[in-house]
């Protein structure tokens, strides 16, 4: 298909105010003092002394159980598009007691809300409360001054510290050894940098540094992934019963703003007058050309057409043949229920095909329809299961795959399911190398990198020859290579128990969830047990009693390889085998950073290389945060509690 003129000169517009769109801007402003600012907002904090008194004095009134925050008036665009701004600031704090002990501390916050949460004073310093506390609500990250020791997690009552939507810190560092007491009524320097990758916390008494010498801690995070494109950026602070002044007497900030709407306007003048009549020509003659298009086919030429962009060439499919083929989708040839509509078994030219029928009460059935066409129509490998053609004909959405003769992995693997049959350990090893080859064809192998979302047992499928095959690509969503930095996408999806502890967080698929679904399906195959074997709530994965938890534990005890689905008895290469499961667990690392890629699982896979190290303790700190089913766990394994419950109910 080729682009009218018209067309083609609405695109370039369109792509070069793009271009412009992305350009950066400043956001500047520097305190050197306070006196009665009209820049800033303050909600429960004042201004007095020249200083920000985050938590307010009123005039010698008690100032306990309060919190209180100051944010600068104008939000800060922190991304957008994928791109991320990058910020500098340095204040100064000075916090004195008033009473014995002073408590409880000061934090530099980015946050969309300008108010301070309810219920917030205490040791919920004016970031969250008990009920916003771990979850995604609190919309909050955080470098926190504590001065008081209040919960067991804390370091000390004198520590620097990054919270992210949590008040348990992901990191945490103390001061006393740098010669800071921060509730000592001392000025100090602190200095926040982030670069778009890492945040750096620096502390100094000598205003001036701000170098290698008094670096906190510098941590990796994405803030575009907790906090929305636009924040305020501020202070709060709280008190408890033990009060104290949390002053910042200055505060200079500079960001650089990936650019918003709007200088877009003044720079849009130059192009607006062109822009309008092209795009009323390129309408009106885009108009025409689809008008004709699809008087010429009988099918949605918006699809079509998306389609012929894509250049995917899946053979289209009549509604009626495919109602001759399956027997009108009768129920004796119901196959399944896949990701989003049923399956049917089918003849065609005398070939067996598997047609999907996306149910249309799928809310994004339609997006879903175009997606799976693209992404699918596009690949070819021995391991992914084919699509062979499509239909949509009067509100029907369907999909032809090739027939799957022996059905999916799930019907084979599992110990408790008396009616699967045992898997040689050549043929289960067989099994994941497919698996891997076909993610690590999906994640690195193709023009676009392309995120599964969805692997587990019952989208394996395997072929006559027990090849594995993978299937089902509705949630499939495609991501640009060039993004690779932002490699994620916006809509929680995914299977229990195969969900990386992160998703529960920060709703988002990634490389790294993958893989994570990937170490457990590959624990699953090995062991022959199903990857939770309880589902306490409906809301959170059952974390305690997961596949992961109990392999940790076995891994722990040193009796990993009673992992080994009995059934194979002693016919396998331990070797080979330990290797397997330390590279399971690897992939199922708390901590997404730390899992392999697929690239490095198939060369552990080959033998080309030993598995990565894989710590003995699952370990107890999870980045980004804990998810709140987490906390459970990690204490059973320190020991404290007994842990029957994993093979008990
Ligand atoms: C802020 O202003 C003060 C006083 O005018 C100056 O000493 C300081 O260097 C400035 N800070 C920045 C980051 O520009
Ligand atoms: C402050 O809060 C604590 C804990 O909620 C409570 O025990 C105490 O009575 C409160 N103090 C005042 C003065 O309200
Ligand atoms: C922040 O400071 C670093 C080091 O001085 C500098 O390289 C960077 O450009 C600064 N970033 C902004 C946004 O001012
Ligand atoms: C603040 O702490 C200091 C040192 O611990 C103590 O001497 C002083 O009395 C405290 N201030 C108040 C108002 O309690
Ligand atoms: C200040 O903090 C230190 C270290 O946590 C603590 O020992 C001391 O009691 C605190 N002083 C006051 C006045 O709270
Ligand atoms: C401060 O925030 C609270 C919400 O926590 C809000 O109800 C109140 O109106 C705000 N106060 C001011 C002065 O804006
Ligand atoms: C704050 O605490 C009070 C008393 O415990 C409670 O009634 C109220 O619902 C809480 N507010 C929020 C927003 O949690
Ligand atoms: C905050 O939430 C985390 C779980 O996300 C939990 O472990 C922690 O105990 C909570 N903190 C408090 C003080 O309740
Ligand atoms: C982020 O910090 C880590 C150390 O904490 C460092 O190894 C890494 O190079 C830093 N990354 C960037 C982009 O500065
Ligand atoms: C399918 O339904 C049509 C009418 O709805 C009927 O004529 C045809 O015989 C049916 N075919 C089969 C295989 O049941
Ligand atoms: C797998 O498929 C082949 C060919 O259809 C068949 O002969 C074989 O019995 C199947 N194996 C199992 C375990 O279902
Ligand atoms: C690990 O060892 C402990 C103590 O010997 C035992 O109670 C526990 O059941 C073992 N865990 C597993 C999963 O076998």
């Amino acid at each position: 298909m080729k682009y009218s003129p018209a067309c083609k000169l609405l695109f370039l517009i369109l792509t070069i105010t793009c271009k412009i769109e992305t350009q950066v801007k400043c956001m500047k402003f520097n305190f050197s003092k306070f006196n009665g600012d009209s820049n800033l907002y303050l909600n429960y904090s004042d201004i007095a002394f020249e200083a920000l008194q985050v938590t307010p004095e009123a005039r010698g009134a008690p100032i306990t159980n309060l919190s209180g925050r100051t944010v600068y008036k104008d939000r800060f665009r922190l991304w957008r598009k994928g791109k991320k701004s990058t910020f500098n600031t340095t204040f100064v704090i000075n916090i004195k007691n008033q009473t014995e002990f002073g408590g409880e501390g000061l934090a530099f916050v980015l946050t969309p809300e300008k108010n301070v949460p309810q219920n917030s004073s205490g040791m919920w310093l004016g970031l969250m409360n008990e009920r916003t506390n771990g979850t995604r609500e609190s919309r909050i990250v955080a470098v926190e001054f504590d001065t008081r020791k209040n919960h067991p997690d804390d370091l000390d009552g004198n520590h620097v510290a990054l919270n992210v939507n949590n008040i348990n810190s992901v990191v945490q560092e103390s001061l006393s050894s740098r010669g800071i007491t921060i509730n000592s009524s001392i000025d100090f320097t602190a200095h926040v940098r982030y670069d778009g990758k890492n945040l750096s916390v620096y502390v100094s008494r000598n205003p001036e540094v701000h170098d290698q010498r008094n670096l906190v801690f510098s941590w990796p995070i994405d803030l575009s992934a907790y906090l929305p494109e636009n924040v305020y950026i501020g202070f709060t602070a709280s008190t408890s019963d033990f009060t104290q002044l949390n002053c910042v007497k200055s505060w200079s900030f500079e960001g650089l703003e990936v650019d918003g709407d709007r200088n877009i306007w003044l720079w849009s003048l130059w192009i607006i007058t062109p822009t309008v009549c092209a795009v009323v020509i390129g309408a009106f003659l885009c108009g025409l050309y689809l008008r004709s298009r699809s008087k010429a086919g009988e099918t949605n030429p918006d699809i079509e057409a998306e389609l012929d962009n894509c250049g995917a060439h899946p053979q289209k499919f009549k509604l009626r043949e495919l109602k001759r083929a399956t027997g009108n989708f009768s129920g004796e040839n119901k196959l399944g229920q896949g990701g989003f509509g049923m399956v049917f078994k089918g003849k065609w030219e005398g070939r067996d095909i598997a047609v999907k029928r996306v149910s249309e009460k799928s809310r994004q059935g339609k997006q879903e329809f175009i997606s799976e066409i693209k992404t699918i129509g596009n690949l070819n490998h021995r391991n992914l299961v084919k699509l062979l053609g499509w239909c949509y004909e009067r509100k029907e959405f369907l999909l032809v795959y090739e027939y799957m003769p022996n059905g999916s992995l799930d019907r084979y693997v599992f110990v408790e399911d008396k009616s699967s049959s045992n898997l040689k350990w050549e043929t289960r090893k067989h099994i994941i190398r497919g698996i891997s080859q076909a993610l690590e064809y999906l994640h690195n192998g193709c023009e676009k990198r392309i995120l599964h979302r969805d692997i587990k047992a019952s989208n394996v499928m395997l072929d006559s020859d027990f090849n594995a095959k993978l299937g089902d690509f509705g949630l499939a969503r495609m991501i640009q290579q060039s993004e690779m930095t932002h490699h994620s996408t916006n809509e929680i999806a995914g299977t229990p128990g195969y969900m990386a502890p992160e998703t529960f967080l920060n709703g988002r698929a990634t490389v790294e969830t993958d893989v994570y679904a990937f170490g457990v399906l590959m624990l699953e195959v090995v062991s022959g047990k199903k990857p939770s074997y309880v589902l306490v709530k409906e809301n959170e994965s059952n974390y305690k009693n997961s596949i992961v938890n109990w392999l940790w534990e076995l891994y722990r005890n040193g009796t990993i390889m009673d992992a080994a689905d009995p059934r194979m008895g002693s016919l396998f290469d331990e070797e080979e085998m330990k290797s397997v499961l330390l590279l399971g667990l690897a992939c199922c690392h708390p901590n997404p950073n730390l899992r392999p890629s697929m690239k490095t699982v198939l060369k552990v896979l080959t033998g080309e290389t030993s598995p990565p190290n894989v710590p003995t303790e699952r370990p107890a700190f999870v980045w980004p945060v804990m998810p709140p089913s987490f906390g459970v766990v990690d204490y059973s394994l320190t020991g404290s509690q007994d842990i029957t419950e994993l093979t008990g109910r």
